[in-house]
């Protein structure tokens, strides 16, 4: 049988990440010095490492049996999978954020908003009954109503010092986000007995952690 495939998110989750497979005893040497090399072995696994959309359409069509990805991305995705665990980092939230002292929710003209993350901000403002118009950015958001673009953001806010040091602040608070795993649906019942070991391990190594 081939070995259980892993997608794993690059960037802000990948060293928590590394951190909790070392305490599960995996050897994560070829996680460390990658190079190039994309599929990567961590035995009796396969890791791949991807961005974090990616990971979600990995596992939702089973060529990667299980994913560690941010609630944020699960949420905007809208993809099927099981998700099964939160593993209790990466924590930040998502918020609505806009220029420090100006009162979004007063007026009557349809406010503009700049979100990476346009599933989020419609359930948001569906959810408040108000009609928006939701501008797509794909990085760097707070510069949106700096530039005249938008009369506020929907974007996750870890520290918040990005806001600060931008004239910015949190009007409202939407949902907290943090790193879970994800479960191809056709693996938890095909794969059910490794997939479960493989839980265990996870939760034991989060136990340690703690
Ligand atoms: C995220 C988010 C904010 C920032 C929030 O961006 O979009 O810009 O982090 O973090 P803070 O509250 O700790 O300041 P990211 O670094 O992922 O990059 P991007 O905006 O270029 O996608």
């Amino acid at each position: 049988m081939n070995p259980l495939r892993i997608a794993l998110t690059k960037g802000r989750l990948e060293k928590k990440t590394v951190e909790l497979f070392s305490e599960m005893g995996l050897d994560c040497t070829a996680l460390i010095d990658k190079g190039r090399k994309l599929v990567l072995p961590v035995p009796p696994y396969e890791v791949v490492l991807a961005k974090a959309a990616d990971v979600t359409t990995y596992v939702e069509h089973g060529v990667c049996d299980i994913g560690i990805v941010g609630k944020d991305t699960i949420v905007e995705s809208g993809k099927s999978f099981y998700e099964v665990m939160d593993l209790g980092f990466g924590k930040c939230r998502f918020a609505l954020a806009g220029p420090k002292g100006t009162d979004f929710f007063s007026g009557y003209n349809v406010k503009r908003i700049a979100t990476k993350y346009p599933t989020v901000a419609a359930n948001y403002f569906e959810s408040k009954n108000m009609d928006v118009r939701i501008i797509k950015i794909e990085g760097s958001v707070e510069l949106a109503p700096l530039l005249g673009l938008s009369d506020a953001i929907v974007d996750i806010v870890e520290t918040g010092s990005t806001l600060k040091e931008n004239g910015l602040e949190v009007i409202d608070e939407i949902i907290p986000v943090s790193a879970r795993v994800i479960v191809n649906m056709a693996s938890m019942k095909l794969r059910k007995n490794e997939i479960e070991d493989f839980l265990e391990k996870v939760e034991k190594a989060k136990e340690e952690q703690q």
